[in-house]
């Protein structure tokens, strides 16, 4: 397993390009069929903190700890006594004593890194509004398998400047690949986000490109990525939403403007004929189920790196 400087995962920045890169190998060896049962983990422990609903997420990694001979708990904050208020802090230190590791998806990434800092066991972001780093690395191992290669290709983001387009362009300066992400100017991703991927992208060549124009943003690409346009945490924002993202659907007369052989994806879940259109979403580029599996494969990679020793 890769060696990692940091013990937890809570953004792909913390980690160096040829970490990312070592995770996806072992992810591409984990992922063949004579290696699907390896007790790397054996007898060790996953809490998995909900405060979002997951279907991916949660399955993949539940699947995934049983396979490495390990277990997986679903802790819903609907359920903890952290949804009544106990605090992170406390949480954090209880759960050490029990378990191997912690994976939290929220809101606040800052509930991450305290709960991180709080915890004497490795921490992971299932997701948060800032970032999704585990989709990331599946999203990498995908390209991979497609391209031979992430590095020198360039992703299309289109749609929200959300945790997707942050961890999109994170990823992408780490491994050498171009993004051009185009949303409306009111949904772009922050200025810091966006600066902090350049600044990455120096150290590999890539380029971090934000843009207005869907067609500018797909032009000569190899990857089309969308999500959709109100994120978990914003259902009442969706139909305003709707109307400023009109003219940011994936369909084929954007499509038009890729490169032949481009494919399309999306963490999932999809809405249909929104950001994207049904022929695109399940066309022959769409590799959406191939992206959704290597959830597992990319963190039984992130696991045995964190979790054995
Ligand atoms: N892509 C993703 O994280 O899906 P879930 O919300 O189902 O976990
Ligand atoms: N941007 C979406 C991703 C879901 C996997 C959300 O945060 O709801």
């Amino acid at each position: 397993a890769p060696q990692l400087v940091q013990n937890h995962l809570l953004s792909l920045k913390d980690y160096s390009s040829s970490e990312i890169l070592d995770l996806l190998s072992l992810a591409a060896d984990l992922k063949k069929p004579e290696n699907k049962y390896l007790p790397l983990l054996e007898g060790k422990v996953l809490g998995m903190i909900f405060e979002k609903s997951s279907t991916r997420t949660r399955v993949s990694f539940e699947a995934g700890m049983l396979q490495l001979g390990g277990h997986a708990m679903h802790l819903s904050t609907r359920d903890i006594q952290m949804g009544r208020g106990e605090t992170i802090a406390d949480t954090a230190k209880v759960l050490s004593g029990y378990l191997d590791g912690i994976m939290i998806r929220t809101y606040h990434q800052d509930t991450v890194k305290e709960l991180a800092e709080h915890s004497s066991v490795p921490v992971i972001n299932g997701l948060t509004d800032d970032f999704h780093p585990c989709q990331v690395l599946a999203d990498l191992l995908t390209i991979q398998e497609h391209f031979g290669t992430a590095a020198g290709k360039k992703m299309a983001y289109i749609g929200d400047g959300n945790n997707m387009a942050n961890s999109l362009m994170i990823g992408a300066a780490k491994v050498g690949m171009d993004i051009s992400i185009a949303a409306p100017a009111k949904y772009a991703p922050k200025p810091e986000m966006v600066a902090l991927a350049q600044e990455i992208a120096q150290g590999t060549g890539a380029k971090v490109h934000v843009t207005i124009d869907p067609v500018e943003a797909v032009k000569d690409c190899d990857v089309i990525y969308t999500d959709v346009w109100a994120s978990m945490g914003q259902e009442q924002e969706a139909l305003e939403r709707m109307e400023h993202f009109k003219g940011f659907q994936v369909n084929e007369a954007l499509a038009a403007h890729a490169n032949e052989n481009y494919i399309f994806m999306h963490c999932l879940p999809a809405h249909r004929e929104e950001e994207v259109t049904t022929g695109i979403l399940e066309g022959p580029h769409s590799v959406v189920f191939q992206e959704a599996e290597n959830r597992l494969h990319a963190q039984k990679a992130l696991l045995v790196a964190l979790m054995a020793n």
